[in-house]
């Protein structure tokens, strides 16, 4: 069958939304008159996010704006909801034959978002975009050095329980990808893409087993490596919070608006960092996954929280580090079409 333009723009405007660890768990399908999007659990297996996971969650929810910004109205109809398992559609949106052969725009901003990992100056935000943000519900702005300094708190905080969670720290060393080989599958997180500097990436991959992490740890190497991750959230312009209530059909919401944010950001030439660690762990803390020997200070942690975020009967999503770069960063690749879309033939 053949795939209409239509239809490939629109799957090209999801596959390069943004995702936890570049794992991009989606996966298009095409029946003829609807695309749908599932979660694809087979690749992902059971070492990744799963399904109802506020990661992927939200990360569907970026997939989805991404794909109803592209198709601006030129649709018939999308539903978007949380999938019992994974035979079930996260979102569907139909398309008649018009519809299919009509001309895809050019240029659109969503294709220019991206993650920004070097430094930020501290140059305040444009008048245009603060605008924006005021018309926005669901997010809270820091900006100065005060308010940026509470916030880099809370990540550093987050961070010092991070590097002592084994769990997390064997995921995010699964998703690194060294060298070109390893690059060029188009998943994972690309060390180039860290902006480190000389010797960054021997640290990074010597700290990535976790015996010798554990080993540092010893030593206190969980502090200095949390303190050099929140350390760039004080040089940054603002810090946004994504809030919301507490729900799945909320963490896709967020996923969208966050990802809402992220491109109206980068179309004003601001660079943007999201910051998943503080919102992981207090919803850890909530599912009872923190390792005992790091409950308490997990537990102050998510009471400074509430004090810097405010937002009664809401959580946090995620962070947003935003400001102008000094400098360029390299772009994240993505899977193959033919590992993400299928055609479904109707025989
Ligand atoms: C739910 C979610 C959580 C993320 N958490 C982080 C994070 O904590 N730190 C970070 O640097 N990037 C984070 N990212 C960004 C992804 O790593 C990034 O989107 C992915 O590598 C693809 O790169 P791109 O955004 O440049 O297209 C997150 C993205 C999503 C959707």
């Amino acid at each position: 069958m053949r795939v209409p333009r239509m239809v490939e723009f629109l799957v090209e405007a999801g596959r390069w939304a943004p995702s936890a660890d570049n794992a991009q768990p989606w996966h298009f399908f095409w029946d003829g008159n609807e695309i749908t999007l599932k979660y694809d659990g087979k690749r992902i297996g059971a070492k990744g996010f799963q399904i109802h996971h506020r990661a992927t969650l939200m990360t569907m929810g970026a997939v989805v704006e991404n794909i109803l910004q592209a198709a601006s109205g030129s649709h018939q109809g999308w539903a978007c909801r949380v999938p019992r398992d994974e035979s079930e559609n996260f979102f569907s949106i139909r398309l008649n034959e018009a519809q299919q052969e009509s001309v895809p725009p050019s240029d659109l901003p969503l294709f220019m978002r991206h993650t920004s990992r070097l430094p930020f100056s501290r140059r305040p935000l444009p008048e245009s975009f603060l605008d924006f943000l005021k018309d926005q519900k669901g997010l809270k702005t820091f900006e100065g050095s005060k308010n940026l300094a509470s916030i880099s708190g809370l990540v550093r905080k987050a961070s010092m329980a991070r590097f002592r969670t084994r769990e997390i720290h064997e995921w995010f060393a699964g998703s690194l990808r060294f060298g070109k080989d390893e690059v060029e599958r188009g998943d994972g997180l690309d060390v180039s893409t860290f902006g480190l500097p000389p010797g960054g990436k021997a640290l990074v991959r010597f700290i990535s087993d976790w015996n010798r992490m554990s080993a540092l740890n010893r030593i206190g190497g969980y502090r200095l490596l949390a303190s050099m991750e929140a350390a760039s959230i004080t040089k940054a312009g603002a810090v946004i919070a994504i809030m919301g209530k507490p729900g799945m059909d909320e963490a896709i919401e967020a996923g969208r608006l966050m990802e809402k944010v992220w491109i109206e950001a980068n179309a004003n030439g601001l660079g943007v960092q999201p910051y998943f660690i503080v919102s992981d762990q207090l919803a850890r803390l909530g599912e009872g996954l923190v390792p005992d020997e790091l409950i308490d200070e997990v537990t102050k942690l998510a009471s400074e929280a509430h004090e810097v975020l405010g937002g009664d009967g809401e959580v946090l999503y995620m962070l947003l580090r935003v400001g102008f770069g000094k400098a360029g960063p390299v772009r994240s690749l993505r899977l193959p079409l033919d590992a993400i879309f299928s055609v479904i033939r109707e025989d």
